[in-house]
């Protein structure tokens, strides 16, 4: 059991310990009949007195959360709590951003990501992986006893076992797709290239979600695209923005992630679907639909826009990264109509297909009905972590943050007062092993803004830790502020 403890609070030692095992037996990462540490391993651990753990376990006593049997130490007698009452208080800044050709930190990024994986200390707020199936060895062995099958050059747009398999997954979204309209790809930041370049010609317009997934940015930028950040509001896209700007810039494609979001999590509504759809079509617009969140929802969400799409606007892009593993690299895109064919040339001429081994590590999952039971075993620690980082930011977290509530996917969005120097407080986040993404880089122009992606697909103490540690950074930086803020007026 990790407890952090602040030697530096006003907060006694005796009632941050109580605090933190009560917040992990309501998170539920503490079970009914667990054993508590006994009072002396505990007091090592943290290096405190006995006594001040005897404290602790008393009040916990008193509350009936835990009791003590004789000889064998302490259990925890309660029943998880489930929070049913989380506030979303999520209110963005409606500024357009207009973004001409430039560097990227998608690279950056990507390389911070990775490195912190290589480091077992270092508590990951930043970005979100599903944990690794613990059937992916027998399924593995399954899928490669058909090496001769495997062994050649493959269609560039893949298994045709694999394109049935999600085409039939795609149905029960509402999509109806056919497995010529399938090319399976090198992950989703391959689908969303390979339709990003097709779509686009350097020095167009293209319209993206402000904020929205930064590796999408990246290969806009890459091709000489200019970009057009329209706001979200708690709804998605302002769509009022929207028309003004379909209509004044004439833009090429609108890149959404209508469901799961990234970085905010939200979900548009079917209503809002539609009125998107209309536009595009009024206007003449492409839309680019990525849904690599899709699978990952707790709560009911629409049908993607691609099911309402008559005319061939909408290319839509899934992913098994965010499901299965993000290592195997498989993705898929529904390319309808006259766009079909140029895009497959293209896929070709990149990587000629994607490694026939995943593609049949994926069927073999696909076909086992594990994926299925997969998904929801996802869901349901999900949600349970998703309600757990809620819980810790409403107490840790200063009463001026504001955030997304999201009914799936991995991540939520923080938004701060905008004086929050929060490039600042990520570096000295770095240094209690606590990795976050700032808000900037998921915005065309990357200018600071005040917020962050958390992502909630985290152990209950790491949540807990990050969390308290984050909102002890936050405070003190807001309070920083506040006193400069009465010195100067004293002065002036
Ligand atoms: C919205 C979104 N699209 C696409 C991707 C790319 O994922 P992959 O290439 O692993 O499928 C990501 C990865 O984080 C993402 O968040």
């Amino acid at each position: 059991m990790k407890i952090f403890l602040d030697r530096q609070s006003s907060k006694p030692i005796y009632l941050q310990i109580y605090d933190r095992i009560n917040r992990l037996i309501k998170s539920g990462a503490l079970q009914p009949g667990d054993h508590l540490p006994s009072i002396r391993s505990l007091a090592e651990s943290l290096q405190v007195n006995k006594l001040t753990i005897i404290e602790a376990y008393n009040i916990l006593t008193a509350e009936d959360a835990i009791s003590a049997r004789q000889g064998s130490g302490y259990f925890i007698n309660t029943q998880p709590l489930k929070n049913t009452n989380l506030k979303q208080t999520f209110a963005p800044a409606q500024d357009v951003i207009i973004r001409e050709p430039g560097s990227n930190s998608f690279f950056d990024m990507h390389m911070a990501a990775v490195q912190a994986q290589t480091q077992p200390e270092m508590i990951n707020l930043s970005y979100g992986v599903p944990r690794p199936p613990k059937d992916i060895m027998q399924i593995a062995k399954r899928a490669l006893k058909q090496a001769d099958a495997l062994h050649n050059y493959d269609l560039p747009q893949g298994q045709l076992t694999l394109r049935r398999q999600i085409a039939q997954m795609l149905v029960h979204l509402g999509l109806d797709v056919s497995t010529e309209d399938l090319i399976v790809t090198n992950g989703s930041e391959q689908a969303l290239s390979l339709a990003m370049y097709h779509f686009v010609k350097p020095g167009d317009w293209v319209i993206v979600e402000a904020p929205t997934y930064f590796g999408a940015i990246a290969i806009l930028e890459n091709l000489g695209a200019k970009i057009i950040g329209i706001p979200m509001t708690a709804e998605g896209m302002n769509l009022e923005l929207l028309e003004q700007y379909l209509k004044s810039h004439r833009p090429k494609l609108i890149y959404t992630i209508s469901t799961l979001h990234n970085p905010t999590g939200l979900t548009t509504s079917p209503e809002h679907r539609q009125k998107l759809l209309t536009l595009a079509q009024e206007y003449e617009c492409s839309i680019l639909e990525d849904n690599a969140y899709e699978g990952l929802n707790f709560e009911p969400v629409p049908s993607p826009i691609k099911a309402i799409d008559k005319h061939n606007i909408v290319t839509y892009v899934g992913t098994f990264s965010k499901t299965l593993m993000p290592g195997l690299r498989v993705g898929y895109m529904v390319v309808t109509g006259k766009h079909y064919q140029p895009i497959l040339e293209r896929k070709l001429f990149h990587d000629v297909h994607v490694s026939s081994v995943s593609q049949a590590i994926v069927s073999e999952y696909l076909a086992s009905g594990h994926y299925r039971r997969r998904l929801n075993q996802l869901r349901s620690e999900n949600i349970q972590s998703r309600n757990f980082t809620v819980q810790a930011m409403e107490h840790y977290f200063p009463a001026s943050a504001k955030w997304t509530i999201p009914k799936g996917g991995l991540f939520l969005w923080v938004q701060l007062p905008a004086n929050v120097p929060i490039q600042a407080i990520s570096q000295e986040a770095l240094s209690y092993n606590i990795l976050i993404f700032g808000g900037s880089g998921f915005f065309p122009d990357k200018q600071g803004y005040p917020a962050m992606r958390l992502t909630f697909a985290n152990s209950p103490q790491d949540i807990e830790q990050g969390i308290s540690v984050l909102g002890k950074l936050l405070k003190r930086s807001l309070c920083k502020e506040f006193q400069s803020k009465g010195k100067y007026s004293k002065a002036s």
